[in-house]
């Protein structure tokens, strides 16, 4: 298992490009069997959670060619040999589970091995399963796969989400597509990945409107064809990589940046001292001066602070000045990355969905080991600001959603290297 060795202590410098999103790819690419003509996605992220999706679709029959060093798509379900998605690919990877709307509407039958939970909670797909059934699927739970039918094909319909689901929305709204009648989804979810699927769905000759706002309505089609869609930029890791500038100092300009994407997060950093300069190729990143103030964080749905950048700006507040209370209302075990923070001299302490961040001076490098996706760049980003050296062992959590992360850093100044064991 590779392992990261960071030496801390020099502001950085420079420019990082900002790559697809990891999160609005996994939803687009199941999208392909929606249709048995090519669906070609440019911009896409060169990561492990990509090669897992390209893996399961694969095992569906599906074909997936990566064209210039793995940023374009070009994928094709002409022919699928199989609508049963196995666990053995499922279980690497929650957001499987977003083959099964797709499937299901275009072939009505599918069988998805139920994902499991994973380090940072349950997470359950209840919601995905009632929003299936309202669509008129029958469903049953049997040896740990979910058995779909929709004979007679699935039938638009009226539904509420209790609460707000990022990967229910997209599995509903990709069913619907090709549902007969009128789907109307109440409680959307709102983040720039529903719309970038729905733009997508509309290319390929869906009828949607509302995505970005909490209602959702699909006229269904009889079929729809081909398209090439740029993936949105990944806002998840545009704020990580904001925050190495604010965390060690210096100014970096992240390329394809968009205040849009991000501006609960900037509304933050700017009240924690940072200063977020809309560029005309980006978003250049400074402290406005001297050192980091705490603020308080509570994570919610889009347009609300991302849970997917709560770690990385604990990781920030762990030396701002004062008190920062972190709340968070999303996932129930998020906040694994604190133990391995405090070891680096962070205080920190953590009841329930609270964790209470009080700022030192100084991180001390020591070794840590990544339990999540952001967790472990929270790490990273913790020892470029460290004194001394920090080894981040576990690093494919990393590399799942973060591609070629230290040479990323390391063009803007980071000491930073990959150690493979
Ligand atoms: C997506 O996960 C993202 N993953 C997550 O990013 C992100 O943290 C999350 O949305 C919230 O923004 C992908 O897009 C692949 P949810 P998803 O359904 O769709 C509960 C990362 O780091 N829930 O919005 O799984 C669930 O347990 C990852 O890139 C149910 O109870 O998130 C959670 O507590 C991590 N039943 C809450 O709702 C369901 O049927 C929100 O989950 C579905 C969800």
């Amino acid at each position: 298992m590779d392992s990261i060795l960071v030496k801390g202590g020099g502001a950085l410098n420079g420019e990082i490009p900002i790559a697809g999103a990891k999160n609005a790819c996994l939803t687009l690419m199941p999208a392909t069997l929606l249709s048995d003509e090519p669906l070609t996605l440019t911009n896409a992220p060169r990561l492990s959670d990509i090669r897992t999706m390209t893996e399961l679709l694969g095992s569906l029959g599906a074909e997936v060619t990566k064209l210039q060093d793995g940023q374009v798509l070009a994928m094709s379900s002409h022919d699928l040999s199989t609508h049963r998605a196995e666990y053995d690919i499922v279980r690497k990877m929650r957001a499987s589970i977003l083959v099964l709307g797709p499937l299901l509407a275009r072939h009505g039958q599918a069988e998805v091995s139920l994902p499991g939970g994973c380090a940072i909670g349950a997470r359950p797909v209840d919601l995905h399963l009632r929003g299936l059934e309202a669509l008129g699927a029958e469903l049953e739970l049997k040896d740990g796969y979910v058995h779909a039918e929709a004979r007679g094909g699935l039938k638009g319909a009226e539904f509420e989400f209790p609460f707000v689901s990022v990967g229910a929305t997209e599995n509903i709204l990709m069913a619907a597509t090709l549902a007969k009648g009128t789907t109307v989804l109440r409680n959307a979810a709102r983040e720039p990945e529903i719309v970038d699927l729905a733009q997508c769905l509309r290319k390929m000759g869906a009828q949607i409107e509302g995505e970005g706002t909490d209602t959702i309505t699909i006229q269904g089609v009889e079929r729809l064809h081909g398209a090439t869609h740029p993936v949105v930029t990944d806002r998840i890791e545009l704020g990580t990589y904001m925050l190495a500038p604010a965390i060690t100092g210096g100014t970096v300009e992240c390329l394809g940046g968009r205040m849009d994407l991000v501006a609960a997060f900037a509304e933050k950093l700017d009240a924690a001292g940072v200063s977020v300069e809309e560029t005309a190729r980006g978003l250049k990143v400074s402290r406005k001066n001297g050192r980091i103030s705490g603020v308080d964080v509570t994570t919610e749905p889009f347009p609300g602070f991302p849970t997917d950048l709560q770690a990385q700006m604990m990781a920030l507040l762990c030396t701002a000045d004062g008190v920062s209370v972190l709340e968070e209302k999303i996932f129930e075990n998020r906040f694994m990355h604190a133990p391995e923070l405090t070891r680096m001299g962070a205080q920190i302490e953590v009841h329930g969905g609270t964790a209470t961040v009080t700022g030192v001076e100084r991180l001390k490098g020591a070794p840590v080991m990544a339990t999540d996706l952001r967790a472990s760049v929270s790490l990273i980003l913790a020892a470029l600001a460290a004194e001394g050296e920090t080894v981040v062992s576990r690093v494919y959590h990393l590399d799942r959603g973060y591609e070629r992360v230290e040479e990323k850093l390391g063009a803007c100044g980071a000491h930073i290297e990959r150690i493979s064991s």
